[in-house]
């Protein structure tokens, strides 16, 4: 069983955000701890991706705070998300098509040749491929081979490379929050397992988790803690051992709330 810290990793609070006339969100709190795997329900346009862009950085909230490890954040933007150890898989990936795996994995830090031809800022591709090899091995992950050109893969090897990536960052900076907005919506049976162990040998690494899904089984093997969403405003943050399939169903559809 993964230890719970529980200072928050990241917190928000009362947190609204208006597109237009749209209220997408309503006065929403919400925390996830370090070793924490909190889900976020709701129906479609309940407010769950924009939530999430919100703990990003990509999107800036109308109103409310935004907390990591402890500190309010201003000015928040998605690259201090990530100097501050935010990571976001999008529901619309974020790969570069014309570059393959390990570069995608490594972008921004990739390995070069020796000096002098590392002034010219040439790229040592055997090592890059050999440590992508290895990271994957180290998260568990089974996807095309490294060398292998982001725009030839399937949804689902985009899908676990992107998650991957932001492991990797993740497991270099020894800790952090991994935000997934629907990381299995496109996977099959295999690749879904793969991913909920990844997410859970995340956890037990102490990261903290927000797992945006539809998927209500993965939901509750691997939650700690469910929070559903209802026309933008929280209508339940619970215990998993507090919440079974027919409470989330009322929770969603709005038939009940446990706040
Ligand atoms: N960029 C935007 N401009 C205007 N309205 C937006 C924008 N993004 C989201 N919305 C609106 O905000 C509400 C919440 O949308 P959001 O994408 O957060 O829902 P969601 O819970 O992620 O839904 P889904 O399960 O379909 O992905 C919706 O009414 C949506 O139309
Ligand atoms: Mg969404």
């Amino acid at each position: 069983m993964t230890r719970i810290d529980t200072r928050p990793a990241l917190a928000l609070k009362g947190i609204s955000k208006h597109y237009g006339y749209v209220k997408a969100l309503d006065d929403v709190d919400f925390h996830v701890a370090p070793g924490e795997i909190v889900s976020l329900l709701g129906d479609n346009g309940a407010g769950k991706s924009t939530l999430l862009k919100v703990m990003s950085g990509a999107h800036a909230p109308s109103e409310g705070t935004i907390e990591i490890e402890g500190k309010p954040v201003s000015r928040y933007n998605p690259s201090l998300a990530s100097d501050l150890g935010v990571e976001m898989v999008y529901q619309d990936l974020s790969l570069v098509d014309g570059l393959d795996i390990s570069t995608n994995l490594q972008l921004g830090r990739e390995p070069l040749l020796p000096f002098p031809l590392s002034l010219f800022g040439f790229v040592d591709f055997r090592r890059m491929h050999a440590v992508s090899r290895e990271q994957l091995g180290k998260l568990g992950v089974r996807t095309a081979p490294p060398e292998r050109m982001v725009e030839m893969l399937s949804g689902g090897q985009r899908q676990v490379t992107a998650i991957s990536r932001a492991a990797v960052r993740l497991f270099e900076r020894g800790g952090g929050t991994i935000l997934m907005d629907e990381p299995t919506a496109a996977l099959g049976y295999e690749q879904t397992k793969m991913v909920e162990k990844l997410i859970c040998r995340m956890a037990q690494a102490g990261f903290a988790i927000v797992l945006v899904t539809h998927n209500l089984p993965l939901c509750m093997d691997v939650s700690n803690r469910i929070v559903v969403l209802n026309r933008g405003r929280k209508v339940a943050d619970v215990a998993r051992a507090d919440a079974d399939h027919n409470r989330i169903v009322s929770w969603i559809t709005g038939a009940a709330t446990a706040a």
